[in-house]
């Protein structure tokens, strides 16, 4: 049973300059509720014990969010009010399970899950991206399921345009295993369209080996000159660990850019279940 998720939140989020420049965008109220909140939502829900944020000097921001119960406490007292009450009670709940390390050098995806080696006690371990919102199915308790059946490393995907394969990780897959989940033969990081292995592409959620940190300890800058995590996968995959690709069935929101964050909260305030 995996029970210890980290989540990267250290990037500089410059899709959404200028609000970025003040504000960390994992903030940003999706319909009236923190973008974070919905990845943590989701992961407690599957199940996860322990949440490791991987955040930056500049995004303390995140921290206080979770601090700040004294303030709320007061207010409690004055105001009767049924949705604060249950933010509170949500935020000292989930308080008690993160832990924060700091990335404050914008290294790349690998880098930041180096951060949280010192903490991660499991064989395995999930990983979020908080840009990737997927609703109406939870993905990482699917994931996690896929992994128990199998005990191997798992991560989201999803078929994209090809014309739009250099914005993701790709991979090709080398076996079906079932309707929706794939053995996965080998994955490259941003490709171009010329050279892309497929139009299959990883989404920001992975069950992660801990034997990754060995890799990422030896790993030279890749594309754009920081470290990834693809790179990473892509040579554990050589050694014949075994990942699996799972098509997830939920809806895809990328709150990382202005036009899908605008998305986001339209889709989000659709659904009875988010609205307050
Ligand atoms: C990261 C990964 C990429 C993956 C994507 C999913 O890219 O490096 O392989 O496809 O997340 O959102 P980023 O969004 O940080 O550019």
């Amino acid at each position: 049973m995996i029970k210890q998720a980290i989540i990267p939140l250290a990037g500089l989020g410059t899709r959404l300059l200028p609000l970025t420049s003040v504000f960390a965008k994992e903030l940003l109220p999706i319909n009236g509720k923190p973008g974070i909140e919905y990845i943590l939502d989701e992961c407690v829900q599957a199940g996860i014990k322990e949440i490791i944020f991987i955040i930056s000097d500049k995004k303390k921001m995140i921290k206080d969010y979770f601090y700040n119960d004294r303030f709320y406490k007061k207010i409690i007292k004055k105001k009767k009010d049924k949705r604060i009450l249950e933010e509170y009670r949500k935020i000292l709940k989930y308080k008690k399970m993160i832990k924060f390390v700091y990335q404050n050098k914008p290294l790349g995806t690998g880098d930041a899950v180096l951060k949280t080696k010192r903490f991660i006690k499991d064989k395995f371990f999930l990983m979020l991206l908080p840009d990737d919102l997927i609703i109406k199915k939870n993905c990482s308790k699917s994931m996690m399921a896929i992994h128990k059946k199998h005990n191997s490393s798992v991560m989201a995907s999803m078929i994209v345009n090809k014309k739009d394969v250099s914005r993701w990780g790709i991979y090709k897959l080398s076996k079906k295993i079932s309707k929706n989940d794939f053995i996965i033969k080998d994955v490259v990081e941003k490709p171009s369209i010329k050279n892309s292995p497929s139009n299959r592409a990883v989404i920001g959620r992975y069950i992660l080996p801990r034997k990754i940190f060995s890799k990422l300890l030896k790993l030279k800058p890749g594309k754009g000159g920081e470290i990834h995590i693809t790179d990473a996968i892509q040579s554990l995959i050589k050694e014949k660990e075994k990942f699996i690709a799972h098509n997830f069935l939920g809806k895809y929101l990328d709150c990382g850019s202005m036009n899908g964050y605008i998305k986001s909260s339209l889709e989000i305030s659709k659904l009875w279940n988010y609205a307050w």
